[in-house]
């Protein structure tokens, strides 16, 4: 990609800044007779956006075929498995944007974080106490907590989605054997609690095979995220909760996180317990070690 702005020797003069106000003006006009008017915001936003943006940097065309082509890529690495858009709109700070514009703190209510690429629908359930590894290879990890409403009260039957990477980093879907592993629903008890096995969360890179990392690349930046754990939560009358929980001490947090996810309130102590030390429910994992968390979640009412 070249690096050199169109004409940056030459100043833009009233005439041309004109020629160039009264194609914006003329684009945004387009859509005035849209019928919708969110859309309608919307097209017009985006245009003025746009155009400042090509504005600004004086886009080459050289510039403008490179970004054709980088969305192009995007689009054929993309399958129902593998998301190279979502990864591009996290990558941005875009995703983690949108969840700040939507999610306006309330009266204690979880944090919101990036939903990823990685959901599936369809992960199998679980009982309270169940291990979603499913074949996925890691530390054992035993992961509590409640599920209330933002008064306190328990949320029973709440549905927690959970999924993670497995101790190399990758996903059940980045595998091409078609496994599930690594991921599970479950519903909270009565009294709001859940309960589960999962693997203790390890730092991986976000896929960089694609035309992603070969951006990430471009401009020095590391594809790695911050070793997390995926919930989320949706219960009725409650707003769906899209959140990861991160691991203290894990240095990935100070270094970065490639998606700019993390947030200080989702950091949860993963303490490591020796081998042989008794487990929550009895299991019997031998000469392994294994670790315990707690995450207590709070929803906020639906529809603020
Ligand atoms: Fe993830």
């Amino acid at each position: 990609m070249t690096t050199h702005a169109a004409d940056t020797a030459e100043p833009i003069g009233p005439q041309r800044q004109a020629l160039e106000d009264d194609l914006v003006a003329t684009v945004v006009a387009s859509f005035d007779g849209t019928a919708d008017p969110r859309l309608r915001q919307v097209m017009q936003s985006l245009t003025r956006h746009l155009h400042a943006f090509i504005r600004d940097v004086r886009l080459t065309e050289e510039e403008w075929n490179t970004a054709i082509e980088f969305l192009t890529a995007v689009g054929h690495i993309t399958d129902d498995r593998r998301q190279e858009f979502v990864l591009l709109s996290d990558v941005l700070g875009a995703s983690m944007q949108t969840i700040a514009v939507n999610n306006r703190a309330h009266k204690g209510a979880t944090d919101a974080t990036v939903f990823g690429p990685f959901f599936v629908d369809d992960a199998p359930e679980i009982p309270l106490g169940g291990d979603i590894a499913g074949g996925a290879s890691g530390q054992p990890c035993w992961v509590e907590g409640t599920v209330t409403d933002t008064d306190g009260n328990p949320v029973a039957g709440a549905r927690i989605e959970v999924w993670e990477c497995d101790e190399d980093g990758f996903y059940d879907v980045q595998y091409t054997d078609d496994r599930i592993a690594g991921r599970a629903h479950l519903f909270t008890d009565d009294t709001g609690r859940y309960r589960f096995w999962g693997l203790t969360p390890v730092p991986y890179p976000i896929p960089h095979d694609g035309p992603v990392g070969k951006m990430l690349d471009a401009v020095g930046r590391s594809p790695v995220r911050a070793s997390h754990l995926h919930f989320m939560v949706t219960a009725e009358n409650l707003r769906t909760l899209v959140t990861h929980i991160f691991v203290d001490g894990d240095p990935q947090i100070e270094i970065g996180d490639s998606v700019f996810g993390v947030k200080e309130s989702l950091i949860k102590e993963f303490s490591v317990r020796a081998p042989g030390t008794p487990t929550p429910d009895g299991r019997d994992l031998g000469d392994r070690t294994w670790a315990r968390t707690r995450f207590d979640i709070v929803l906020a009412p639906a529809g603020v």
